[in-house]
């Protein structure tokens, strides 16, 4: 039933000029940052950051709304194949934009410190102390070969707070079931020009600027 109602609608879309400008407003855009490229420093330099968001994320953007446009020729076409060909591209870019938009919520000017309330509760519950998440966290991050992410998610099943790690641009959720809290971006074009090769120091660089405001405030809607 949801298919045939999104097959009309794509039908529609097709021969309706307006309906057709109505979707091309709908494509995904980049998020502007909440604070300046240049917020963020020491512990992320300004240089990295406006590569980061202006570059990087912007291609992730742009790239999921051409994978995007081309599945909806191909199921308009009935094509499954191309559908199947635009997975990886979907993936990728899809995830891309996803993971970064959620990263630059989850840092602050502010940051750092140690989260509050129900979600520093649940980190005593799950992980003994604050100070063994950031532990693990930071180990399991470091230890991801190549690009990817480290994550804080939480588990709706068991309601459980739980690390992973995801490679490339895999989105938390969509390939854990995880719902993401707190991401770590580990790809070199996020530390690289400040770090180089020593990601460590980035990543203990990251707890003084994470926004736990954010973290919590996610946590309360994952749990709900
Ligand atoms: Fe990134």
């Amino acid at each position: 039933m949801l298919t045939r109602v999104g097959h009309v609608r794509r039908c529609v879309a097709t021969l309706n000029p307006f309906l057709g400008i109505l979707a091309s407003r709908q494509k995904h855009a980049l998020p502007d940052l909440p604070y300046d490229y240049g917020a963020l420093e020491p512990h992320i330099s300004a240089e990295i950051m406006q590569l980061h968001h202006s570059k990087h994320h912007a291609a992730y953007v742009n790239n999921l709304n051409i994978t995007e446009e081309k599945y909806q020729e191909a199921l308009a076409k009935g094509d499954v194949t191309g559908q199947v060909a635009l997975q990886a591209a979907l993936r990728f870019n899809g995830g891309g934009h996803i993971n970064h938009t959620i990263f630059w919520t989850n840092l602050s000017p502010n940051g750092g410190g140690e989260p509050q309330g129900d979600l520093m509760e649940a980190i005593k519950r799950d992980f003994g102390s604050f100070q063994k998440l950031k532990e693990k966290m930071s180990a399991a991050t470091v230890a991801v070969q190549g690009s990817g992410w480290g994550w804080l998610g939480f588990d709706k099943e068991n309601g459980r707070l739980r690390i992973a790690a995801c490679a490339n641009q895999d989105p938390l959720q969509g390939t854990t079931g995880l719902i993401p809290l707190l991401g770590i971006d580990v790809w070199e074009h996020a530390y690289y020009l400040q770090y180089k090769n020593v990601r460590p120091d980035y990543v203990k660089a990251i707890w003084n600027i994470v926004n736990w405001e954010n973290v919590g405030e996610r946590f309360k809607a994952a749990s709900k």
